[in-house]
């Protein structure tokens, strides 16, 4: 199992001050800075591009930028995040034309490569490209929005996706992205993942420090 990772999702931070909120999640004990690309195409929403992802780095972020593609086609965009600044990029299969290209493309340019499962896409979309992968991402919502409830059946799955990672023996992350909160994190944690999304949960809370330290205690509880 890989250390414990909190990356706190940037689409419920308040935009007009992004710098700032991206500094105060990561000095309140945040671990990553997960970020959502959506592109009205491929879910029905519209985010952020490669240019905040580079003002990020130029306002001073050093921690790990996690970006989530949720666009379709993926290819075109990959190498500008890779230049401005991503640490490593995650795109759904169902975008993708040639998902084994595409992996290959994110880790040619220098980025760890992830694959997203949708809640109805099925765990065998795996096969053949796990042991390329440095993180499978799995959502216990449907892409588009943050603020929804998590999926049950994303536990089952996680505890699937587990066995896999831990038969091939490779370091590969197992993330989890949607409705994730201090209250529901030790079941997700116990169900095999160590890598946590949660965007309404601490944006939407005064004290970010206070909930990142909950969802550490929380996990760290199923560990002992
Ligand atoms: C949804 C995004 C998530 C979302 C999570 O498409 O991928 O990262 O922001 O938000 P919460 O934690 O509020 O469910
Ligand atoms: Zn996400």
């Amino acid at each position: 199992m890989q250390s414990t990772v909190i990356a706190p999702s940037i689409l419920s931070a308040n935009f007009a001050k992004l710098g700032e909120e991206v500094d105060n999640v990561l000095r309140a004990g945040a671990d990553w800075v997960h970020f959502d690309v959506m592109d009205n195409h491929y879910v029905p929403n519209l985010t952020i591009g490669p240019l905040v992802c580079e003002a990020l780095r130029k306002h001073g972020v050093t921690a790990p930028i996690d970006v989530h593609l949720m666009v379709e086609p993926v290819d075109r965009i990959i190498p500008d995040f890779a230049k401005a600044g991503a640490s490593m990029i995650t795109f759904h299969p169902e975008a993708s034309r040639h998902v084994h290209r595409t992996i290959q493309l994110i880790k040619s340019l220098g980025c760890q490569a992830g694959v997203v499962l949708n809640p109805a896409t099925p765990v065998e979309v795996l096969d053949y490209v796990l042991e390329d992968l440095d993180m499978v991402l799995l959502m216990s919502v449907n892409p588009g929005f943050g603020g929804q409830g998590f999926i049950p059946s994303a536990l089952q799955k996680l505890r699937a996706v587990r066995e896999r990672i831990d038969a091939s023996g490779k370091a590969i992350r197992l993330e989890i992205d949607g409705g994730v909160k201090p209250e529901n994190i030790a079941e997700i944690a116990a169900a095999g993942a160590d890598t946590f999304v949660a965007g309404s949960a601490i944006f939407g809370q005064a004290d970010y420090a206070d909930v990142v330290k909950r969802m550490k205690d929380a996990v760290a509880a199923t560990r002992r």
